[in-house]
């Protein structure tokens, strides 16, 4: 006989908030172990194999959080921290997307897509925008494919990579650069 109290936990049970100066430790921390560390190799995709060096640090999410234009969402649940994304406003109507993890451990399950959605819904609802745009790394198949699966589409740009005026980079394998990709905003 089914428990009607029983209600197992999925991606609707996420809550979004803009982050503030105070969750800039658990933010780094969420950031460093979805990109670059050894754990994350428990998800989906990691760029543990291409490239070394912190991926944020405090300093560069301050200026994102305190920036006009610029907010980094947090994805939570019952208050713990299960993943985050940037929206940057570039342009009179189009904004950016980035710094997108979620903790290995809960990848796969729809919270990435929740994310994405609500980075989506701030540029369009919040701040009236028509486009969103994201880079990612040319030998990243994996990701590109999921990002086409979101609508996202190769603008024909590319940029190099390690971003210009970026420290702290190193990279492990020959041949990468960033693929501009573009959404236009239902
Ligand atoms: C990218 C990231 C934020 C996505 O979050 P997520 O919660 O895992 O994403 P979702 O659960 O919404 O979606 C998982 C997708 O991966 C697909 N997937 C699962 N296992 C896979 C595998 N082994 N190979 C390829 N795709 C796979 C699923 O089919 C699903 O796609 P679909 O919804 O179109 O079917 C998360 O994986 C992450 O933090 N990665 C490390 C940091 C990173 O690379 N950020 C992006 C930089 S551009």
């Amino acid at each position: 006989m089914p428990d009607e109290d029983y209600r197992p936990a999925t991606p609707r049970d996420l809550t979004f908030r803009p982050a503030t100066t105070a969750d800039l430790p658990a933010l780094v921390a969420l950031v460093e172990s979805a990109y670059r560390s050894e754990e994350s190799r428990e998800g989906w995709t990691t760029e543990t194999d291409l490239v070394g060096g912190p991926r944020a640090d405090e300093a560069m999410l301050l200026a994102d959080i305190e920036r006009p234009g610029s907010r980094i969402v947090l994805a939570e649940r019952d208050g713990t921290l299960v993943g985050c994304g940037h929206v940057t406003q570039i342009s009179p109507t189009g904004a950016y997307f980035g710094l997108f993890a979620v903790r290995p451990s809960e990848q796969g399950s729809g919270v990435g897509r929740q994310i994405l959605g609500e980075a989506e819904r701030v540029a369009r609802e919040d701040w009236q925008l028509a486009t969103l745009e994201m880079t990612v790394l040319n030998v990243r198949t994996e990701l590109l494919a999921y990002y086409g699966r979101r609508g996202f589409e190769p603008t024909g740009e590319s940029q190099p990579f390690p971003p210009p005026g970026i420290d702290g980079i190193v990279v492990l394998r020959d041949g990468l650069h960033l693929v501009v990709l573009r959404k236009k905003l239902p």
